[in-house]
């Protein structure tokens, strides 16, 4: 019954609106470039809107006009929708042609005015052409007005781009005719934009997926929608200077909505965000999310095969929320997160403040770039814990971006069926909601059934897969999983292995982050050099091999590609990252320490499955806080042991010798002496995770002291001088680490860092160890200090020398700053950190402190 109710609106009150006599003022910005041309028409003419326009003939933009290669022609019919000017003529051209436009330097619109209808004897049926600016960007290609057309009933539209005018002050736009077809365009209009709207400098990244995209100058931009949400259409002359038109989102919109009435509320502009970024009225309606939904969610076709800008208009003027941490919400384009918390009252630090945010995403190729529908949705983001269960937007603006050949041509659409209401795309597709909106009841009903089978299944499965995990076996998968991916589709995946999707470099060559099975599967690609000294054989060897190990902790690998000289392995996604970006170096919340243990304890299991139970020794060679990777949710999961070493079988020899690899910092000493690898030296680098997790630090930072520079040789030396207590611990796991949790955890990291590998425990041990140190924190929870002190002496005592308690606390101290300091000295590690750029930056612009506030409110029930 519910999923039949009409929309329900989040409406925690009702507010009168009062009308206000919109008086006619100036708008906040002034275009210093602005020309109207009416392309066909000898005189000048004043269109609906009042704005005058300049006939094209003999006019100083086009002085060829009076040569034969063109013609001012008039349509010979008028729909009732069409406006007259500049529509109703146009000139047609047989060959090339060139509009000169002398303009300031600056970003500028252009905008294209077409109308598909027959003019004199030329049927625009029959036009197809291109249209380029400065000879060198290509704004259309064997392009058809006709087939782009919107709409039988309304089929005039207008095309908008976005061009960086250089030093050369000058625009020139080329229509150049299809052979044996002409061109035609009915207006034109430029109009200067302020410098830095759109185009914020080649310098400044805006986020892409977990990372950052350069928006270069020379890059053009296609204004595909300017929505303003939950509100009505705004003319062009009502925008703040440069005549953007703004449409509501009804069309777009899926599922059930609210919204929030429109309030008469005066709207403060800031340095961030001036006045003429977007008009009030986007700002002051929106959209909420209704009570029966879970999501806000709308659905923008656009080309395929293009990066697009995506900027969000956020402006929180519901009475309710003044507050951060009220209304959280996390915003997901076509399922890939571009944003996990947005926080409008944080962003702004107030209410009724505008803000925008942008966000580039990629839509991969279907391999004409062809039609394909954008998914945004916009939900709660719960983990923060925000006091309302909604989520906010107000208005969006959705650009595609030139690629980097400077064009932005795209192919034509199918032709539009002939009933006269249902959409195109062009511009603004008709309203096919109505159906849609049927759809999305009758999916729901679907989905709530296969929703309760999927959940008998998964129980079903959960009961499986919990006993066979207790009988021991992780690793029952079946090896057929690793399929062969063809060059062309890894290719898609990555925009042709474009540096934008690099998300991890190494000797080996690039990891990408790529999507496959149509954009929904996110998955990492990993690109071996072709000067990489790995053969083709040994490649193929290896996937065998690696495609049998499967586990719980280890990262999958999904499958390869072996074409064209190319070696590739595609690993399963880890949204979460690196273990690392998440201890230091990053604004990345902490881990409270349970977390950390939790993490431990998976990572210490994928390496004794690689070391134990596959046929041959699997020695992984560079265990690292890098190479331990969180999926979604927060299992983590050994990588990287792709290129592992296979140690001997067994018999007499327990090594196999190699040359030392390994990364500075966690390298076993003995192998390195020894040049002889067995599985200690893994246990030897993970001691070294084991510290850099408590203490919330990088191996080494040159800037210490001398015997504090290597964390592994200051753990030894501090316990050689019975001084341990000296080691700092993460500040903030302060109160966390029950002492004798601490003690077994302290102690199993130091047994793994001993200098002879046959004194080290085996990983098996390892994970002993760390599960019982977990035991320990559980139950200091439950019940008093003194019974758990009972479960250690009569357990598990093992130390050798007591470890004396407690450790030193760097709260408040005074090593705090030394602390600071230390942590920030390297932040090399920081800028390296690859898969969690969306938080770290979008933190980048606020305080820190505040930020960090924020994300622990995720941990604290
Ligand atoms: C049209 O307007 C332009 C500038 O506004 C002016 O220079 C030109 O003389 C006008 N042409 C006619 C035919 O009125
Ligand atoms: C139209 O614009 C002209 C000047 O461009 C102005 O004098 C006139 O008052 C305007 N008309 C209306 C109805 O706004
Ligand atoms: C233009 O061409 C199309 C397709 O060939 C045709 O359907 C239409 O009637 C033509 N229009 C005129 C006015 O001749
Ligand atoms: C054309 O564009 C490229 C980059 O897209 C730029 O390097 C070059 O200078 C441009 N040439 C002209 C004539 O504007
Ligand atoms: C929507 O939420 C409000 C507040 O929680 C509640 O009072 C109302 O009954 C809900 N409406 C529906 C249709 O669930
Ligand atoms: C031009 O577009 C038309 C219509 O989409 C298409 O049929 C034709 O193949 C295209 N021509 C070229 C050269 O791409
Ligand atoms: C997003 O995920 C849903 C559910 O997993 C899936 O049905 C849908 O096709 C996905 N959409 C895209 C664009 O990947």
């Amino acid at each position: 019954m519910l999923y039949f109710a009409p929309c329900f609106f989040f409406l925690l009150q009702i507010f009168t609106t009062t009308t206000t006599t919109t008086t006619a003022r100036t708008p906040p910005y002034r275009a210093t470039d602005y020309i109207l041309l009416n392309c066909g028409s000898s005189t000048n003419s004043t269109d609906h809107s009042n704005r005058s326009w300049e006939g094209d003939e003999r006019s100083k933009y086009a002085p060829s006009t009076a040569s034969t290669s063109s013609s001012a022609l008039q349509a010979s019919s008028q729909h009732s929708s069409v406006n007259t000017v500049p529509y109703m003529t146009a000139r047609v051209f047989n060959s090339r042609f060139t509009y000169t436009f002398p303009v300031l330097m600056g970003p500028k619109f252009i905008r294209l005015y077409f109308y598909p209808n027959t003019y004199s004897n030329y049927n625009t049926t029959q036009s197809f052409f291109s249209v380029s600016v400065n000879n060198n960007f290509t704004l259309l290609n064997n392009f058809s007005a006709d087939l782009n057309s919107p709409s039988a009933s309304n089929p005039s539209f207008m095309k908008e781009y976005l061009i960086n005018v250089g030093e050369n002050q000058r625009i020139d736009l080329t229509f150049s005719p299809n052979q044996n077809s002409f061109a035609f365009i009915n207006g034109i209009e430029i109009v200067s934009v302020p410098d830095k709207l759109y185009f914020k400098g080649n310098g400044v990244p805006i986020k892409f997926i977990d990372q950052l995209y350069y928006l270069q100058d020379n890059t053009v931009l296609e204004n595909l929608y300017r929505i303003n949400v939950g509100g009505t259409n705004i003319e062009i002359q009502d925008d703040s200077g440069m005549f953007r038109a703004w449409y509501q989102d009804d069309d777009y919109i899926f599922g059930d909505y609210g919204f929030y009435p429109h309030l008469d509320v005066q709207i403060h502009y800031t340095r961030q965000t001036p006045p003429y970024s977007a008009p009030e009225k986007v700002y002051t309606t929106s959209r909420t999310m209704a009570n029966t939904s879970k999501s806000l969610e709308w659905h923008f076709p656009v080309d395929s095969g293009f990066y697009y800008l995506h900027r969000f208009h956020f402006c929180e003027i519901q009475l309710e929320i003044t507050k951060s941490n009220q209304r959280v919400f996390t915003i997901t384009i076509d399922n890939q997160t571009v944003d996990a918390e947005v926080d409008v009252i944080f962003l702004t630090g107030g209410t009724k403040i505008p803000i925008y945010e942008d966000y580039i995403t990629w839509v991969p190729d279907d391999g004409r770039h062809g039609k394909k529908d954008l998914c945004l949705s916009l939900f709660p983001a719960r983990e923060s814990h925000p006091l309302y269960d909604n989520a906010l937007l107000n208005g969006l603006e959705i650009f595609k971006l030139s690629d980097p050949s400077g064009s932005l041509a795209a192919a034509n659409p199918e032709p539009l069926p002939d009933d006269g209401e249902s959409g195109g795309m062009a511009i603004r597709p008709v309203n096919e909601k109505r159906s849609r909106k049927h759809l999305v009841i009758i999916g729901s009903v679907i989905g709530v059934i296969a929703l309760i089978i999927a959940a008998i299944i998964i129980s079903f499965l959960s009961f499986r897969s919990g006993t066979t995990r207790t009988s021991g076996s992780g690793s029952s998968l079946p090896s057929n999983l690793c399929k062969h991916f063809l060059l062309d589709e890894m290719k898609s995946a990555t925009d042709n292995f474009n540096d934008n999707f690099v998300i991890g470099k190494g000797g080996f060559g690039n990891v990408y982050k790529g999507y496959i099975n149509n954009g929904a599967t996110a998955v990492a690609i990993k690109r071996l050099n072709s000067s990489s000294n790995q053969g083709v054989h040994e490649f193929l060897t290896e996937i065998n091999m690696l495609s049998k190990l499967r586990h719980l902790h280890l990262v999958s690998l999904l499958g390869y590609c072996h074409e064209n000289g190319e070696m590739i392995l595609v690993y399963e996604y880890m949204a979460h990252g690196t273990l690392q970006e998440h201890l230091y170096n990053s604004e990345n919340s902490l881990l409270p320490w349970k977390q950390r243990l939790q993490i431990c304890i998976g990572a210490a299991k994928g390496l004794h499955y690689l070391h134990t139970s596959s046929k041959h020794t699997i020695i992984h060679r560079d265990v690292k806080s890098t190479n331990i990777l969180l999926d979604e949710r927060w299992v983590a999961k050994v990588s990287d042991f792709g290129l592992s070493r296979v140690g001997p079988t067994g018999g007499l020899h327990t090594h196999v010798s190699t040359l030392v690899k390994g990364s500075f910092g966690y390298l076993d000493p003995e192998y390195y002496r020894r040049q002889q690898l067995t599985v200690k030296s893994d246990v030897f680098s993970f001691g070294v995770v084991l510290f850099e997790v408590l203490c919330a630090r990088p191996p080494i930072i040159l800037s210490l002291p001398k015997e504090e520079v290597n964390l592994a040789e200051w753990a030894k030396h501090c316990l050689k001088k019975g001084t341990l207590e000296q080691i700092i611990i993460d500040p903030s796991l302060k109160d966390e680490i029950a002492p004798e949790c601490l003690s077994i955890y302290i102690e199993t990291a130091l047994m793994c860092l001993r200098d002879r590998g046959t004194e080290r425990p085996a990983m098996s041990d390892v994970v002993w160890s760390l599960e019982f140190a977990m035991q320990l924190q559980e139950a200091a929870k439950k019940i008093d200090g003194d019974v758990a002190m009972d479960i250690v002496g009569g357990g598990f005592s093992p130390l050798e020398k007591p470890i004396s308690f407690p450790l030193l606390w760097n709260g408040g101290g005074p090593n705090s700053t030394d602390h600071e300091e230390m942590f920030s000295g390297s932040s090399e590690a920081a800028s390296r950190s690859k898969c969690s750029g969306f938080l770290s930056s979008s933190a980048s612009s606020s305080s820190g402190g505040a930020r960090i506030f924020f994300h622990r409110g995720h941990y604290k029930t």
